[in-house]
């Protein structure tokens, strides 16, 4: 078993995101990263999510991976090195493990600690893989260490991910993704736009764990800042907003409130939102000229038969 690492530039240290945390807090529209959904509870909020009926993204895309595993092979080739972003649990680049045959295996997440665990579990069934991880935001640049091979290298980006970028940042990762892939690839999971009822249910389900991970967002925040957010003040809003083609997350105050922490407050007004997610839904024309727009020749893309998500490799 490999030793996983985290390279000390890239490490996370909590005080690093004070100030980015206080300019969300303290804008006029107030926000919060929605990276910092993802605290040890948060993860397996979200891991419950996956589990949720109404979320049909992870199933869809379950689906999909299942039935076009052998031609989703074909088009990426085996062996090289399987770089997984934002890889959680590890549980769907493993399903990957037996066809794509990686040689190294690269889990990055913003959430070290869990993807710790998740990896120490992987490195003992998979001995024949190289696994490493790596704490990273890359929401903002990727690089990846030197200290990885230069081989081929197969981006794998499920989830939709990218719908939580707007349409510039997601430009901006594609085409890093893109200069770094050495002669491989990305596969990319992307939801497609469809009617608000499906999308409203996914996102705001009745056994309300979705809730809970959009409210659990105040508590992460809470012990990175030092703040006192009450999460009994708040409750969870879903909007589906048409002319940016996205569904909108927030938290919505239920009283006149104060949040304050050490240098700082902010008062709410009954009503006031506070600005966690953004998830936009894709056409295949626009996430294929978005593709193109980062510097990809080509993609194969497989989808399922209600064209709610789709799987695209590009390369
Ligand atoms: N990437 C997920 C998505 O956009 C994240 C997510 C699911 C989410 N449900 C949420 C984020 C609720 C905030 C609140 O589908």
């Amino acid at each position: 078993m490999q030793i996983p690492i985290t390279p000390r530039d890239i490490a996370i240290t909590p005080n690093h995101f004070v100030p980015e945390i206080e300019k969300g807090l303290l804008a006029p529209f107030a926000s919060i990263s929605p990276k910092f959904l993802y605290d040890p509870l948060g993860s397996h909020l979200f891991t419950a999510i996956t589990l949720l009926p109404e979320y049909y993204p992870t199933s869809t895309e379950k689906n999909i991976f299942t039935q076009y595993r052998d031609e989703i092979a074909s088009a990426t080739g085996i062996g090289g090195t399987l770089i997984d972003l934002g890889a959680g649990n590890c549980q769907k680049a493993e399903s990957f493990f037996s066809s794509l045959k990686p040689s190294s295996y690269l889990a990055i997440d913003f959430s070290v600690e869990y993807l710790q665990d998740a990896l120490k579990k992987l490195a003992g069934k998979y001995p024949q893989i190289l696994m490493q991880c790596i704490g990273m935001d890359f929401s903002k640049q990727l690089i990846i260490p030197d200290s990885i091979a230069a081989t081929k290298r197969i981006f794998f980006y499920p989830g939709s991910s990218i719908g939580n970028f707007l349409s510039t940042e997601a430009l901006q990762l594609l085409s890093q993704i893109q200069k770094q892939a050495n002669n491989g690839g990305l596969l990319i999971g992307v939801d497609l736009m469809k009617e608000d009822s499906v999308l409203i249910a996914a996102y705001d389900d009745p056994l309300k764990v979705t809730a809970a991970f959009n409210l659990n967002i105040l508590r992460s925040i809470n012990s990175y800042l030092g703040s006192n957010f009450r999460v009994d003040q708040f409750r969870h809003i879903v909007k589906v907003n048409h002319a940016e083609k996205r569904v909108e997350l927030y938290l919505e105050a239920l009283e006149d409130l104060t949040v304050t922490w050490p240098g700082n407050s902010r008062v709410f007004k009954k009503g006031e939102l506070i600005h966690t997610e953004n998830s936009h839904k894709y056409t295949i024309q626009s996430i294929q000229q978005l593709l193109k727009d980062a510097g990809f020749a080509s993609t194969q893309i497989w989808t399922d038969p209600k064209d709610y998500f789709a799987v695209i490799y590009a390369q």
